[in-house]
């Protein structure tokens, strides 16, 4: 057997956000099973079923029409706690964001900035209140109409061991990628001329493991293409460059930014000076929205806010 952990790609997109998550795991187990090589038993019978070629009928490439997002997405009376907890996560958390705008997300580690996003991108289902699009309420029904307009950018981009293309339209069959697409998902992420110019074969240029190496910032930008690749409404970035310096940080945001208007866009940074040019941003303390405003207005009145500028410089 020689496949490889990206033929089990179409299937992790097909569980959109969760695929992502789960990429990490999945990528470490796929590596300990090709190394031991063990041929049977329940691990063999784990290692066919996940490598067993995906029907196209299921496959990730099915298109849903996507929810509309015209006017604003409001979480409301949101509480939350996880399972097997007993700490209340969010309690009673209301928030509401404009279409077009560029938010902020503010807070504590532990404070539930990505409980929010994961119910934003349907990762997670609320214990209480209600997720709207405009005046829809999201359901189990109309959630993945909903994920279709949805761009997510996690902390750590992984790249499957495949072409530039390949990784931006992630999870597409190759014969029914639109380049296009990609295209202009990659000048919006700022790197089109990266992969034009320096790369030794465009976007058919072979990355991942038995690939050319990026940098942090490049692989990044690869995730933000990956993200816009569906030309989502809402894009939400999740850490997505905390990893990095701080000079590089402040490139890719640029980009972020020059999205604003064209593209709702939530922002959870560690870096409190990422978000200046943020529209309005949302300061969390214990499961609740305690201030909301722009950069320069919590600077200026919110010790919470001036505390975290503090200790994230
Ligand atoms: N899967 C989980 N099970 C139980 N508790 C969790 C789980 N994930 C996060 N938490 C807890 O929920 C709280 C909020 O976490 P999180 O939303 O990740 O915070 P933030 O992103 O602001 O750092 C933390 O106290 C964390 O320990
Ligand atoms: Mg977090």
């Amino acid at each position: 057997t020689h496949h490889q952990f990206g033929d089990i790609m179409p299937l992790l997109a097909l569980y959109a956000f969760a695929g992502y998550r789960l990429m990490p795991g999945l990528q470490a187990i796929f590596g300990a099973i090709t190394s031991i090589k063990v041929h049977k038993g329940a691990l063999n019978i784990l290692y066919q079923d996940l490598t067993k070629p995906i029907e196209s009928t299921y496959a990730a490439n099915t298109q849903h029409s996507k929810l509309p997002f015209k006017e604003k997405l409001t979480l409301q009376n949101i509480k939350f706690v996880y399972p097997q907890s007993i700490q209340m996560i969010l309690n009673q958390l209301n928030l509401e964001i404009q279409a077009g705008e560029s938010i902020g997300i503010v807070g504590e580690t532990g404070a539930g900035k990505t409980t929010i996003v994961d119910i934003i991108l349907g990762l997670l289902t609320p214990s209480d209140g209600k997720l709207f699009i405009d005046s829809t309420v999201i359901t189990q029904e109309n959630m993945q109409q909903w994920q279709e307009n949805l761009g997510y950018v996690p902390q750590y981009i992984y790249l499957s061991d495949d072409t530039i293309i390949q990784n931006i339209a992630f999870g597409v069959e190759k014969n029914k990628i639109n380049r296009e697409q990609v295209e202009r998902a990659a000048k919006m992420a700022a790197i089109h001329k990266f992969i034009l110019n320096d790369l030794p074969y465009g976007y058919e240029t072979q990355v991942g493991e038995r690939g050319i190496r990026l940098s942090g910032g490049q692989r990044q930008r690869l995730g933000i293409a990956r993200a816009l690749y569906r030309d989502p409404q809402l894009l939400v970035l999740d850490e997505a460059t905390s990893a990095l310096d701080s000079v590089t940080e402040e490139n890719i945001m640029q980009a972020i930014y020059d999205l604003s208007r064209r593209k709702t866009v939530i922002i959870i940074a560690h870096r409190l000076s990422t978000l200046i040019s943020c529209d309005k941003i949302f300061v969390l303390e214990k499961g609740a929205v305690q201030d909301c405003g722009s950069y320069q207005e919590l600077i200026a009145r919110n010790q919470n806010f001036q505390r975290l500028a503090k200790i994230t410089k």
